[in-house]
């Protein structure tokens, strides 16, 4: 199994690279712009420690709203179910930035992973501390998970969204006005930006994700209950708009990035990290997205069984 594995990646990243067919980076994120699409890596951690690589895996990107599935797990840690009174865990049907239904649902956002639910999560961890110590719990729990101390947070990249996250300003203070953010929004910004930040390879995220998908042989940081909780939400919203798609061509729960990352579940089986820069329609990797699907295929890896 493994050997196939391997040389099945390494057929992906050849095929992948010769297609060329790679999306757009994202552009509202100067920082990001500057990056180039045609990129690729993947990253399968397996139980018993094994990493299988292939293309690029070894290589720090933007892990963006990947985070936002760690600083979830490190809510539940600090309040646990008190959280879902501040924000829903319901699909949107929505893009990631969209503002429209936090009016009707009265500020109290659909899910975690959309940017509205994500800034209450991080308001929620900056509360009652400095912003510094909010974003060392979400990289300590990334460094154990991982167990690699060598994970850190690219200050250019938050300087750049700082400058220009224009739709986040605009939906911290609308959550404000409704009462649902804790702190001062430049607070809640402020830490939610450097926490997008952190730059992750697809080896490091794929180790990371080890605690989730609950590999035997890995660092126990969270319960059976919240771990399938986690991958639940990653499954029903980890692609905004295009999680039901996501769900059907993969059928895994995935969380994507703009940064071009997927951080992909299979459950006591692996947790896979992917990474390429182009994005589609969604905002969600173009070519990452189209791997996951391959390698589902593949390995017959579903929650679907
Ligand atoms: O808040 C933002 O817009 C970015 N820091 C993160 C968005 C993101 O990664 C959406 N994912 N596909």
């Amino acid at each position: 199994m493994t050997q196939a594995l391997e040389d099945f990646l390494r057929r992906l990243d050849r095929e992948i690279r010769a297609a060329g067919d790679w999306g757009e980076v994202a552009d509202y994120i100067p920082e990001l712009a500057r990056i180039d699409p045609a990129q690729f890596g993947i990253a399968v951690a397996l139980p018993g420690g094994g990493v299988l690589t292939a293309g690029q895996a070894g290589q720090r990107f933007s892990i963006q709203s990947v985070s936002k599935v760690f600083s979830l797990a490190c809510v539940l840690g600090r309040i646990g179910e008190q959280i879902w009174t501040r924000v829903g865990r319901e699909p949107s049907g929505r893009r990631f930035d969209s503002i429209l239904l936090l009016e009707q649902e009265q500020g109290r956002p659909h899910n975690p992973f959309i940017n509205a639910g994500a800034l209450v999560t991080t308001d929620e961890l900056v509360t009652g501390r400095a912003p510094k110590e909010a974003l060392a719990e979400i990289l300590g729990f990334l460094r154990a998970a991982a167990e690699d101390d060598d994970i850190h947070i690219d200050k250019a990249v938050a300087r750049s969204e700082t400058e220009t996250g224009y739709r986040n300003v605009a939906l911290a203070n609308y959550l404000k006005s409704f009462g649902n953010l804790k702190n001062a929004p430049e607070i809640t910004l402020g830490t939610y930006f450097h926490q997008c930040a952190i730059e992750m390879s697809c080896v490091q995220l794929a180790r990371a994700g080890r605690v989730i998908a609950g590999l035997p042989g890995t660092p126990q940081m969270l319960t059976p209950l919240k771990a399938r909780r986690i991958s639940a939400l990653m499954m029903m919203c980890g692609h905004y708009d295009g999680s039901g798609d996501f769900a059907f061509r993969v059928g895994l729960p995935g969380k994507s990035g703009v940064g071009g990352g997927i951080l992909l579940i299979a459950p006591g089986r692996a947790s896979i990290a992917i990474w390429s820069p182009g994005l589609n329609g969604y905002g969600n990797s173009r070519m990452g997205s189209y791997a996951a699907e391959r390698l589902a295929r593949e390995t017959g890896w579903s929650v679907f069984a």
